[in-house]
């Protein structure tokens, strides 16, 4: 028997040595056991990150909603799969299971066909977290078609850029979305998006909030008449281990967003473990992540991973204060939820709330809690484990990126010592490891470093769609032969990794991966702006917000600082999304620069975390003398 659940700290250390001393046996024992293969590989694993090329199971063929859905259904047809909770208190939770999930998304799949999409053709998916998200999403992949899914808080621009970059032909969306008191008109952004998309061909809408919408003739349908009149037949489309299975985008450090390219039966064999493991699933378990599915995390861990262990996945459709700030903890009341994984932004907000809304309800079917996406501060976890776990329900602090499909980093709860703030031990088959400036890797234990891995894990996303190059630049050159993954990381006496953040120009905002180059792109456009430079602050709620430097060129007309602030904030709104908007922006006559004209964000950020006395050497600077200036109207 493969090591499929680790139970014990022992088992992890014998499991994990394992796994480094002859990865491709310890995947093909778990690939074997644990999978529905259509036919078995030829190779397990081939790779050179210097290409960089990795292939995992190669020759292998499957369908990865084989795996998530038909398996199941002789043995769990009638247990709930999909637990789709309202935005509304009142209104039913559905119970959605495996029977019927398997029926919908082979009717969704006929749609889709039907409706000319084939295998190989992307398909983007801009929808609420709703249960047509999830019959979306399986039955591209049922099909072999390669889902696109953007987070439905995107603006119409950005929507039209993810659309474009990987050359879509259909969208996927619904007449609205629900998020508290308010309502979203997201067929509206679609039809603003598609203004310039020629390539999409139709677009089906399902219906949510039953609001008033445009219909262009011939190319939108609705999803529900099209469902109804459908076979709930559907063959898998045999694939092959590395085909596409999906495109997610993230923000990198220039202006277009990366779409992170995942293939087939690696990512299905790594998120699906890792789940089993991270939250130690097991058969009656009802699991809640309260992430979108237009992120990686939702992707792994709300869809594939859960479905594909045959577990009972909470969807969410709201907000955390809505009706007010239990709404978390009645839904974990209501469902008994066992596993619920979330955000240290959403912990924070929540914190801040008092304990009036986390006493009112019994959480004591928790037994494991989870973390993810950003740093988690020691007061938030430990409010989170003294106040929702009790001190009971360990507290998994997973760290991953969606290059990386699945958790890289974590505690296995009951196994794993926790540590506040600390991810603790790679998971297995990772290989981390801390370089230093000069791309030498330092050994030994309290030190601190740039977090690279050294060797392929199943899941690692294998291209950015359209440009390999870029893919190269990005993760394979700062370090020869390693995966770097952009953040700073520190390995304490015994060895546990802690997350210090990114040492590239990605900001992370109330969890969201937030690129600087994009929002100053965004900015410039105004036209009273010249130039300007984004940089993070500490927030007590967000992790970060942004700060911005901004120099005008000519203010304009009947404008004065606080309206340009306003505009400013309105561009990016709509040009990337009100995630991206700025706490602060200070109006400025010029930017520190190199000689070579590159800004010195390091002088930016030392001014925006209020510890500007500590600047280090600026002489060499273009224009040393606009950084008193700055300071001295620095908004801190
Ligand atoms: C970046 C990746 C994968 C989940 C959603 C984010 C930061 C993620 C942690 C953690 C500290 C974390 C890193 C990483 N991050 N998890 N547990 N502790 N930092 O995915 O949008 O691709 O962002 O999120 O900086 O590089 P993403």
């Amino acid at each position: 028997m493969s090591n499929y659940h680790i139970k014990h700290l022992e088992e992890y250390f014998q499991v994990y040595r394992k796994s480094v001393n002859n990865p491709e046996a310890f995947w093909e024992e778990i690939a074997e056991e644990h999978f529905l293969w259509r036919k078995k590989w030829d190779t397990v694993l081939s790779w050179d990150f210097r290409k960089p090329e990795v292939k995992w199971f190669e020759g292998a063929k499957l369908n990865i909603t084989e795996n998530c859905l038909d398996r199941h259904l002789l043995t769990r047809g009638n247990k709930t799969a999909i637990l789709f909770e309202p935005n509304d208190p009142k209104e039913a939770a559905e119970h959605i299971t495996y029977k019927v999930l398997h029926e919908r998304v082979c009717k969704m799949a006929n749609v889709l066909k039907a409706k000319g999409v084939k295998r190989g053709d992307r398909v983007c998916i801009y929808l609420p977290m709703i249960p047509e998200l999830v019959y979306s999403v399986l039955a591209c992949a049922r099909i072999g078609a390669v889902h696109s899914v953007v987070f439905a808080g995107f603006s119409s621009t950005a929507l039209a850029t993810r659309i474009n970059d990987c050359d879509c032909k259909m969208v996927i969306t619904s007449d609205g979305s629900f998020r508290g008191t308010k309502t979203i008109d997201l067929k509206g952004i679609v039809d603003e998006a598609l203004k310039d998309c020629p390539g999409i061909e139709n677009v089906l809408v399902a219906k949510r909030i039953n609001s008033e919408i445009t219909m262009t003739t011939e190319r939108d349908f609705w999803l529900q008449p099209l469902l109804d009149a459908a076979s709930i037949d559907c063959e898998p489309e045999i694939m092959d281990a590395e085909d596409p299975l999906f495109i997610l985008y993230t923000s990198g450090s220039t202006g277009q967003p990366k779409g992170m390219l995942h293939t087939t039966a690696g990512y299905m064999v790594y998120s699906s473990y890792t789940f089993k493991n991270v939250f130690n699933y097991t058969e009656n378990d009802v699991y809640w992540c309260s992430a979108d599915v237009g992120w990686i995390t939702g992707h792994s861990y709300i869809i594939y991973g859960p479905l594909a262990n045959g577990a009972t996945s909470v969807l969410f459709e709201g907000v955390p204060s809505h009706p007010d700030y239990s709404r978390f903890w009645q839904i974990v009341e209501k469902h008994k939820v066992n596993q619920f994984y979330t955000a240290p932004t959403a912990i924070r907000a929540l914190a801040k709330e008092g304990l009036e809304y986390t006493q009112k309800h019994d959480l004591s079917s928790l037994k494991v809690l989870g973390t993810v996406g950003e740093p988690i501060n020691e007061e938030a976890w430990h409010w989170y484990d003294d106040n929702i776990g009790k001190n009971k329900a360990p507290i998994v602090d997973t760290y991953f990126q969606t290059e990386n499909g699945g958790i890289m980093l974590t505690p296995i709860p009951y196994v794993t010592p926790t540590k506040p703030t600390y991810a603790t031990l790679p998971f297995i088959g990772i290989q981390p490891c801390l370089m230093d400036e000069e791309g030498k890797e330092i050994e030994g234990n309290q030190v601190s470093g740039r977090l690279c891995i050294k060797f392929p894990w199943p899941s690692i996303a294998r291209s950015i769609y359209g440009n390999h190059k870029r893919y190269k630049e990005t993760y394979f050159t700062a370090f020869e032969n390693n995966y770097f993954t952009g953040d700073g990381a520190l390995r304490d006496e015994v060895g546990y990794y802690r997350i210090t953040g990114r040492v590239d120009d990605v900001i992370i905002v109330s969890g969201h991966n937030l690129g600087t180059a994009p929002i100053e792109d965004a900015i410039n456009e105004h036209p009273a702006v010249a130039e300007s430079a984004i940089v993070g602050f500490p927030h007590d709620v967000k992790g970060n917000a942004l700060y911005g430097y901004v120099i005008l060129k000519d203010i304009g007309e009947g404008r004065n600082h606080d309206n340009l602030r306003k505009e400013i904030n309105q561009i990016i709104t709509e040009q990337i999304g009100p995630i991206a908007k700025l706490d602060k922006i200070q109006f400025t006559d010029g930017l520190p620069k190199t000689r070579s004209g590159k800004i010195m964000r390091r002088i930016l950020r030392k001014i925006a975390h209020k510890d500007s006395g500590n600047l280090g050497d600026i002489s060499t600077l273009l224009n040393p003398e606009v950084v008193q200036s700055i300071i001295d109207n620095a908004l801190v």
